[in-house]
């Protein structure tokens, strides 16, 4: 018997790398002493927690974190997705299911449409429901009662959060990038989950390699238990700094993406500003997801800026693809 685990399954979201428990959960220290403290005196007071807004890039533990809070409290967690709330009736209905301190879930909350959204308001607020019925002149409101329940709302985008809603969240949340030590000591536990031997040079070079976010870090640790179980059967720095070669990863941790939108943005466009729909034609990628996904890490390296006029380069981005503006190093 191997003591890899099945190659079929390095794709699916592994459940088993999911941290459980608050004391689990590796990093964003502020967030986690804060909740411990509101988790604790909800339970003292044997109260629902008040609704928690989380937010941040993806694959910084959203969602990981939304189920603690649920395990922390004892209690079990309903999960929706925004854009998947079509009708008000399809939020109506998981709302009246709900128990007392149960919690809800909504993932990527921005992007509730309004109808829905505005049945939120009264659940949170007043755990009400408000159904209208009849239209016009003769249109009535009936309430319904609901059980004091949480919701946690997740979102990679805050600032699409409309103010009505965003100001009945009591807690709310923002996750950061991780840390190099942060994210070692995650690969080492995933690591050690999966049963793959990882040497610590190799954990030291992985850690700061992965974008600061914890799903690429696990992603890369699968690929590498790939190459690690055709060649060798351990992970060496020699075969980390190989698969990362392979997998495209800079030794600064950018991917290709990465690279061809600051790429991009130098050549094309002379270092900007560029707009960002027009970057988005340049480089074939949704705006959404570049401004979700890839901008992020990039303007927290210090590699790109936002300016009203669009995205620019900053010297440092300049010099990370080798680009001079009219030839001269900025
Ligand atoms: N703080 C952490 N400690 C340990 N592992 C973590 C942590 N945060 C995330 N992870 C790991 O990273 C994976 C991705 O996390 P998660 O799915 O919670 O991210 P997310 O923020 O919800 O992402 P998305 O926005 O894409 O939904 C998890 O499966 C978990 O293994
Ligand atoms: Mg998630």
């Amino acid at each position: 018997m191997s003591r890899f685990v099945d190659p079929t399954e390095i794709d699916a979201p592994d459940p088993a790398l999911r941290p459980r428990r608050l004391g689990d959960y590796v990093g964003q220290d502020r967030v986690k002493d804060n909740l411990r403290v509101y988790i604790r005196a909800a339970l003292q007071r044997g109260e629902s927690l008040d609704h928690v807004l989380l937010s941040g890039p993806p694959g910084l533990g959203k969602t990981s974190l939304a189920n603690i809070i649920a395990e922390e409290l004892g209690v079990t967690m309903r999960v929706a997705a925004g854009p998947t709330l079509e009708r008000a009736g399809d939020l109506a209905a998981i709302l009246t299911s709900l128990q007392p301190r149960e919690v809800l879930f909504i993932d990527e909350i921005h992007r509730l449409n309004r109808v829905v959204e505005e049945i939120l308001y009264p659940a949170m607020e007043d755990y009400r429901l408000d159904i209208i019925t009849g239209s016009g002149p003769g249109a009535s409101t009936i309430s319904v009662p609901l059980k004091r329940f949480t919701l946690i709302g997740a979102t990679t985008r805050s600032g699409l959060i409309t103010s009505p809603l965003r100001a009945r969240f009591g807690i709310a949340a923002v996750l950061d990038f991780y840390s190099p030590p942060e994210l070692r000591l995650i690969l080492q536990r995933s690591a050690e989950r999966l049963g793959l031997p990882v040497h610590d040079d190799a954990l030291d070079e992985l850690s700061t390699r992965c974008r600061g976010t914890p799903r690429i870090a696990n992603r890369i640790l699968r690929r590498l238990r790939d190459f690690a179980q055709v060649e060798q059967g351990t992970v060496t720095l020699a075969l980390a700094r190989h698969a990362l070669d392979r997998l495209e990863v800079d030794a600064r941790g950018l991917d290709a993406m990465d690279r061809k939108i600051l790429h991009t943005i130098a050549f094309r466009f002379d270092g900007g500003p560029v707009g960002l729909s027009n970057l988005s034609a340049a480089i074939g990628e949704e705006t959404d997801t570049i401004e979700e996904v890839y901008e992020p890490f990039l303007i927290r390296e210090g590699l790109l800026q936002r300016t009203p006029q669009g995205r620019v380069l900053t010297a440092a981005g300049a010099r990370q693809v080798g680009f001079a503006r009219g030839g001269l190093f900025e």
